[in-house]
């Protein structure tokens, strides 16, 4: 077999063959492979005119089929089969070859493993791809990690079949070194997790106080998305909400059994949060959300817990509390991103990669999940300040907070009120309360440490650190 493929995709399930075409209909030469032989055939027979397919039906075939450097991405499940995979490929490779995984893998794994790669003067490069089965076909955003030795070989494939922004500009461009582009990608999906679970609670909101139906909501969410919340989330809730079962008749919302489920990155993102110590709260919130829904047994066990039932407005009520929902959704959509990029900032410290936070703004306008118009606004803040310590430092985002603030805690009030669950909401507002807030309580937390484990405290007024002998005379004395 001759040498002819520039680019080898291995798994051939949904992503990884719809990525296959991708790269065959923008014209390069795809070796296609799969563990069992029979998908690889019924691609080619089912696609084989969107362009020119290598089908391989053994690792050394496919291997054989690519050019040097061979460049092969490996779309398997996440973990042991990924490992199973590099494993089989690893030793039919010379120095200089690229493996990229494209599979949603741990960023801890995509490092253990392009560390062990490097050894062996192999490439490996962890790449993010967000936007669905679709996407993958069509454009996705992608988020590739890895050496930039190995970019300069990928980058210009990976660009020719991203998703392009409005502008042009194709939503790809190098994270940073080893695990960057897994790291991004798992930040990007807690923010997915966190974007979802604001507009279900608005949602929750609009039908039990506004009392909007689900084709009244489908309305408004697509009056919503012609405004500043234009997003590829509110657009397919619309479409969500507007469906209605085809066997009873009933809205399609309506029939769905209301446990969420997960399959993993939202959580991985708040497990990291924590362990780099940044609060992101709202994403959190809606990791905890998804969990309390599935809980089937501990909500029956509470049906009978007492509580206001929510009254529906109606009428210009309705109307005029539906326009403070779109204010606190957009009010924590903000703080839900600046939770994001903080987190990516940490993780970019932590492990040095000098990930720019204005072009992974830039890269998420097209072809992700979580693609929005404001992601513009959100790389032209970076771009004018790279250091800026939070989004919300930025004068155009706090402006547009300060103008929504009335409306956000009025709706907290209501939802209160009423007894709607809106757990992303607060959390958010808390989030912003707790950045301006003056004073915190913390040093009452402080004191309390002091007080039954001499952890000690730091002093206002002076430098150093103190503890105070509670049970003594409750003097004070210096620990440094
Ligand atoms: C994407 C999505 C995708 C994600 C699934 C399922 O960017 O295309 O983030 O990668 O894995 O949508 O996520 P959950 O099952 O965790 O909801």
């Amino acid at each position: 077999m001759s040498s002819t493929a520039q680019i080898g995709v291995t798994g051939l399930a949904v992503m990884g063959s719809n990525l296959a075409r991708n790269f065959a209909r923008n014209g390069f030469t795809v070796a296609v492979h799969n563990r069992t032989a029979a998908k690889t055939r019924a691609l080619v027979a089912e696609h084989g005119d969107e362009g020119t397919f290598v089908a391989a039906e053994s690792a050394k075939e496919f291997v054989d089929a690519l050019e040097r450097p061979r460049r092969l991405i490996v779309m398997v499940k996440a973990g042991e089969p990924t490992d199973a995979v590099i494993d089989e490929f690893a030793p039919l490779l010379e120095p200089g070859d690229v493996i990229i995984d494209g599979g949603n893998a741990h960023f801890e794994d995509t490092r253990r493993r392009e560390r062990q790669l490097r050894e062996r003067g192999i490439h490996f490069v962890g790449v993010g791809i967000s936007g669905g089965e679709e996407g993958a076909l069509l454009g996705p955003s992608i988020m590739p990690g890895g050496s930039a030795e190995s970019y300069a070989s990928l980058g210009p494939l990976l660009e020719k079949i991203a998703a392009k922004a409005a502008d042009g500009t194709p939503c790809t461009s190098h994270i940073g070194p080893d695990g960057a582009g897994h790291f991004v990608k798992m930040v990007h999906n807690g923010i997915e997790y966190a974007d979802m679970q604001l507009i279900a609670e608005a949602y929750h909101l609009l039908r039990d106080v506004a009392g909007y139906s689900p084709a009244r909501i489908a309305e408004t969410f697509r009056a919503w998305n012609r405004g500043r919340l234009d997003s590829y989330l509110i657009e397919i809730t619309a479409e969500v909400l507007a469906h209605t079962d085809a066997a009873t008749g009933r809205p399609f919302v309506d029939v769905v059994a209301d446990a969420a489920e997960q399959k993993g990155t939202g959580r991985w993102t708040v497990q990291i949060a924590l362990d780099l110590g940044v609060p992101v709260s709202g994403i959190a919130e809606a990791v905890f959300a998804r969990s309390v829904s599935g809980h089937a047994a501990l909500r029956a066990a509470s049906a009978e817990l007492a509580g206001p039932r929510a009254t529906p407005l109606s009428g210009a009520e309705a109307d005029a509390f539906a326009a403070q929902v779109e204010q606190a959704l957009y009010a924590s959509k903000i703080v839900s991103y600046t939770q994001g990029f903080h987190q990516i900032r940490a993780g970019s410290e932590q492990y040095e990669w000098g990930v720019d936070p204005g072009a992974v703004a830039a890269l998420w306008r097209g072809g992700c999940i979580i693609r929005a118009a404001f992601l513009d606004r959100i790389k032209a803040a970076y771009d004018a300040r790279p250091d800026l310590p939070s989004l919300l430092s930025d004068a155009g985002f706090a402006g547009e907070i300060a103008a929504a603030q009335d409306d956000w805690r009025a709706v907290l009030v209501a939802a209160v009120r009423q007894g709607i669950p809106v757990p992303a909401f607060a959390a958010s507002l808390a989030y912003y309360d707790a950045l301006r807030a003056e004073r915190l309580p913390a040093a009452l937390t402080q004191g309390q440490r002091d007080f039954f484990g001499a952890h000690t405290y730091r002093r206002t007024d002076r430098e150093g650190s103190f503890h105070t002998l509670w049970s003594g005379d409750r003097s004070e004395v210096s620990t440094d």
